[in-house]
């Protein structure tokens, strides 16, 4: 099967679709005494420790999260910079107490607090560290040395000599351990995998912007070659997204031979289950060379968008500086647990809808702030915006409305059957043309629309934060959504839904 074989992009997409039936025909349960560690411990590498005296940048939230900030990509990326942009993407940042025990929750939303997307460095030399290739142990805030000696140029290799790749002093390379999260989701961990590192992205993204860091998503490169660099056992764990920071490297040596590698790692579980559709999907969904990836890349033309034919609501942004630091409201963040059912104002959400969606910067997205999802939202209270549903008009900053009414109990039912997008103010979803996506991208196009969603909902969640609102990530009936929204959506499968309001409560966390 290779990527243009587009039936294992359906297939995987309609095998792994909620429904009602589908969720009350459920006899899964949770095995609690054979839950994965939510960590990656290699157990025979020494630590590294990372700084933790890093400055923070006070830049103000809202512009970071829009990826705009003055002086932007002249940052110079050193140990300091790298920690602080680790610790903002996948460290600890709470503790919480749960009736197992405690739960170390960490910088980005992560569905079931699973943690199965782990965080690898490949640098050349900077100041502070060696040239090599590292993991990042979010549990003890430390790299370890998986591979000595600079081995960036198989990588730039690998992602098809992406220019972004080529010119960085470091790369970032996210994975996930399929179990760590098939665990509870079964199957459909193959989606959370792009969901929960899309939340982080949105986290790194809008530090390294902070920073004055350049970063970029590059989600096409030859998954072998990158699976390999980093010694990934990839009937478990896979590469999802390779992240450039900085610019400016005069160029990378030919790499150190790059043998096998074979290092011990902490068991997750007492045993593990396999799920063939995500192997199946990974596997469809990958390229084999660099060349492939480059060509990948330029698969254009941009996704097409939809001419706006009902009543335009004009979107007021608040100005910038009216928000908390980005590092503030990382560490701030949290998934609201309950909301109160009231009115958030219209700025407030047109400053979420439009501080996230100003563009990725992403090898998938050409031209620059290109789309891949659209978003539509179910409105409860907003101060000055009729309740119903919406259609998010990015290029009219406006949003039209569909169908005007109150509509909290088929939230509710959309959202699972839960009381938070019943209770929020807004839920907002993302839905993609998969069509247009996988004739676009082929298989790798799924990997790309749900990742994007994870992104932007990633950004959701701080542009509300920011605002001290509330936010949280949920799950759906896959086609209740669709058919919700149509006929505008006909035809539109959905990736993504983040609730946003004001959080009824705080949950007791250090
Ligand atoms: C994509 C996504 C989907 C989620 N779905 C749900 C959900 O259906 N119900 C729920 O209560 N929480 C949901 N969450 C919230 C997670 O449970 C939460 O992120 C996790 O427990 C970590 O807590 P934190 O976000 O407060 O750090 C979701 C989060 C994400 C990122």
């Amino acid at each position: 099967m290779t990527n243009r074989d587009v039936e294992a992009a359906w297939s995987y997409h309609d095998g792994t679709k909620h429904s009602w039936q589908s969720i009350h025909s459920d006899s899964h349960f949770l095995d609690f005494p054979n839950q994965p560690l939510p960590f990656k411990v290699y157990e025979e590498l020494e630590p590294l420790p990372l700084p933790r005296d890093f400055s923070n940048t006070g830049v103000e939230a809202l512009s970071a999260i829009a990826g705009r900030v003055g002086g932007a990509g002249d940052g110079e990326l050193d140990l300091r910079g790298l920690a602080s942009v680790l610790y903002y993407s996948a460290g600890i940042t709470k503790k919480g107490a749960y009736p197992g025990g405690e739960i170390l929750f960490r910088a980005a939303a992560c569905t079931g607090a699973l943690y199965h997307v782990e965080v690898y460095l490949v640098c050349g030399p900077l100041a502070g560290l060696e040239p090599g290739v590292y993991h990042f142990g979010a549990h003890d805030f430390a790299l370890r040395r998986l591979r000595r000696g600079d081995y960036r140029a198989a990588l730039v290799e690998a992602c098809g000599y992406e220019p972004s790749v080529a010119s960085a002093p470091a790369s970032l390379v996210l994975t996930s351990t399929f179990w760590r999260n098939s665990w509870k989701y079964r199957a459909r961990a193959y989606r959370h995998c792009f969901w929960d590192s899309g939340t982080m992205l949105a986290n790194t993204l809008a530090v390294s912007t902070a920073r004055g860091i350049e970063a970029r998503v590059v989600a096409g490169f030859a998954d072998g070659a990158v699976n390999h660099l980093l010694g990934l056992d990839t009937e478990r764990e896979v590469s999802l997204a390779v992240v450039p920071l900085g610019k400016g490297s005069p160029g990378c040596p030919a790499p150190p031979p790059m043998p096998d590698l074979d290092l011990k790692t902490a068991p997750l579980s007492p045993t593990e289950v396999e799920y063939p559709a995500i192997g199946a999907i990974h596997s469809a969904s990958s390229l084999a060379t660099g060349r492939e990836a480059r060509a990948w890349r330029a698969s254009a033309p941009g996704p097409s968008t939809k001419a706006a034919s009902g009543p335009l609501k004009a979107l007021q942004s608040l100005a910038d500086g009216a928000g908390d630091t980005i590092e503030g409201t990382i560490a701030r963040r949290g998934s609201s647990r309950q909301f109160r059912r009231e009115a958030v104002t219209l700025p407030q959400l047109s400053t979420i809808l439009h501080r996230s969606t100003q563009g990725i910067p992403a090898d998938f997205l050409e031209p620059p702030g290109a789309m891949l999802n659209r978003i539509y939202l179910i409105v409860h209270a907003v101060d000055g915006l009729a309740s119903g549903a919406y259609v998010y008009r990015r290029e009219e900053g406006a949003l039209e409305l569909l169908d005007e009414g109150e509509m909290r109990r088929v939230a509710g039912f959309l959202g699972l059957q839960q009381a938070l997008p019943a209770d929020a103010s807004v839920d907002v979803f993302m839905l993609a043309d998969l069509p247009e996506v996988l004739d676009r991208y082929g298989n790798r196009g799924y990997r790309a629309a749900q990742l994007e969603g994870g992104i932007v909902g990633g950004k959701m969640y701080l542009a509300a934060y920011a605002q001290r609102l509330g936010a949280t990530g949920l799950t759906f009936f896959d086609d209740d959504v669709t058919e919700f929204f149509s006929p505008d959506a006909l035809g539109l499968s959905t990736m993504f839904l983040v609730a946003l309001g004001k959080p009824a409560r705080r949950r007791s966390r250090r």
